[in-house]
Formats: C-alpha cells, sequence, structure tokens
C-alpha cells in the first residue's frame, strides 16, 4: 500500500541519496564530488528536515516498507539574495506583499511507481502545505527539454512565467501557481 507523510530525520540518507542522483537534470561532467562537497551537501538535505521553513513529504510502499517517492520544498523570498536570482524578473504583481512564497527544491518518483498520479499527488500536497506557511505562490523551474514534466505541472494549473538560462546554460522553463481566487491577480499568459 502507498502512504504519504511528512519527512523526518530518519529518511535524511534517502533525500541525500535521490538528491545526489540527478535524475531529470542535465549533468555537465562525471566529475566525483569532493568529500567536503558531500558533507555540505548533506548538511543542506538535512535543514529540509529540521528549518521551520523547509520540508519534505515521502511516499511508502508499506509492503516493502520502503520510500519510493519524495518531494522538497523551501519558503523562498522574492527579495532574497540567491547564487541566483531570476524572481526580480517576474511581475512583482504576482507575489504576496511580503514577498514569500514556496519554491519546491527536489521531485522524484521511483521508476517502477511512474505514471500513477504520484508525484502530482505530492505536488497538490504542497498547495495544503502552503496554507500553513501563509503563501499564496508556489514556483518550480525545469529544463526545456524536460516537456513531461512541464505537462505534469500544466495540467494541475502552473503557468510558465519565464523562460531562458538561470545558473548554467542550461534553457529551464519557470513555473508558477497561485493559489488564490483574487480576480485581480492576472496569471501571464506566455
Ligand atoms: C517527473 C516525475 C516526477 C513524474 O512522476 P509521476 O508520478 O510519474 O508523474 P504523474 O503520474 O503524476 O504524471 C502526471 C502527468 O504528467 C505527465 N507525465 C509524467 N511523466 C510523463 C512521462 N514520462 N511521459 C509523458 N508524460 C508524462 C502526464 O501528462 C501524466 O499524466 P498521465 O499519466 O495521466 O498521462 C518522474 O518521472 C521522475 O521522478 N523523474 C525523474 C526526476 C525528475 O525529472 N524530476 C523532476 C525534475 S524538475
Amino acid at each position: 500500500m502507498l502512504q504519504m507523510r511528512r519527512a523526518n530525520i530518519i529518511d535524511h540518507e534517502f533525500l541525500v541519496r535521490i538528491d545526489l542522483k540527478n535524475d531529470g537534470y542535465t549533468v555537465s561532467d562525471e566529475v566525483e564530488i569532493t568529500e567536503q562537497e558531500r558533507e555540505e551537501h548533506s548538511k543542506k538535505i538535512e535543514r529540509f528536515l529540521t528549518d521551520s521553513d523547509k520540508g519534505a513529504f515521502i511516499i511508502d510502499d508499506s509492503d516493502f516498507n520502503k520510500p519510493i517517492a519524495m518531494i522538497m520544498y523551501s519558503i523562498a523570498n522574492r527579495d532574497s539574495v540567491y547564487p541566483w536570482t531570476i524572481f526580480h524578473e517576474l511581475d512583482e504583481k504576482l507575489f504576496q506583499s511580503d514577498g514569500r512564497f514556496m519554491e519546491i527544491f527536489q521531485l522524484w518518483v521511483h521508476p517502477n511507481y511512474r505514471r500513477l498520479g504520484l508525484a502530482t499527488k505530492l505536488k497538490l500536497k504542497l498547495e495544503e502545505e502552503s496554507q500553513h506557511h501563509q503563501v499564496d505562490l508556489i514556483y518550480t523551474h525545469t529544463e526545456e527539454a524536460n516537456r513531461h514534466v512541464i505537462e505534469l505541472n500544466e495540467k494541475i494549473g502552473y503557468k510558465e512565467v519565464r523562460r531562458g538560462p538561470i545558473w548554467d546554460e542550461v534553457i529551464r522553463v519557470s513555473l508558477i501557481k497561485k493559489l488564490t481566487d483574487d480576480a485581480s491577480v492576472v496569471m501571464p499568459v506566455l
């Protein structure tokens, strides 16, 4: 049986392993990461399990007592300085007044369980979670080549708001879902 739950510290190793897979991303070279980079990555992922502005959900297959899907998110701010930022390019009116929004960090479903609607379920779960954090916008991006991921998002109401390189030469498509009934918010049509 498949069951969704909030991730906890027991899931740390699973989340680290999946994030390092880079499944669904163009990886420019095969350079091994150093021990120090591995440690920093592990700490970064741990914050998704400990920090109040981050979180993750897992789907377990209870028949095998194993996690088979995950999603990770953080609450970000349009005005924060990241190593990269493209949020200032988006229409300011899309954001709530304090600039906060939810950013999806990672989404993965085990190959044996794909096309069962699990990624869709995890993304819909984040809509509930964003209410808990009092944010009304969810942001995600994916590589332009991931047509199926774009379709997955569009099927549940995400709209494309930007297309172009972000931190490297890969063209990425940025999509948002605005969780509001406010008729004055006009979603962009690209
Ligand atoms: C992308 C991924 C998360 C999709 O998970 P999933 O649980 O299979 O997705 P869903 O079953 O919710 O798919 C919903 C819809 O998205 C589209 N879709 C998803 N995967 C697709 C595929 N491989 N080919 C074509 N359409 C696809 C379909 O429209 C699908 O609806 P349908 O099955 O009724 O046709 C999964 O393939 C994965 O983990 N890939 C590797 C990691 C990755 O790419 N993550 C996203 C990085 S941005």
